[in-house]
């Protein structure tokens, strides 16, 4: 069975691309949403503060926001069982 997401401990072994100096030819797309996980144009590492990192292939990974995720850093649509923002700013 294929996992969600591509993930696994890359330590510090990036490499960037030959003759880049490790800058990108685009700009990565980020996408936020009001109440829900930041859509990021894959793949993607994200670097966890207990020095992890973890990475997807995926074309576009969700990175959950709320922390309510199983499956954090990536989003599990947890999200979902909060009331949206709105409604929390409004109490
Ligand atoms: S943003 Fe979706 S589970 Fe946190």
């Amino acid at each position: 069975m294929l996992n969600e997401h591509d993930e696994r401990d890359e330590g510090d072994g990036r490499c960037p691309e030959p003759g880049t100096g490790g800058r990108r030819e685009h700009a990565v797309r980020v996408t936020l949403g009001t109440d829900g996980p930041m859509l990021i144009e894959g793949p993607v590492e994200v670097a966890l503060p207990d020095g992890r990192v973890v990475r997807s292939d995926r074309f576009t990974a969700a990175v959950c926001l709320c922390g309510l995720s199983a499956r954090y850093p990536w989003c599990d649509t947890s999200h979902r069982r909060r009331p949206p923002r709105s409604q929390r700013n409004a109490q």
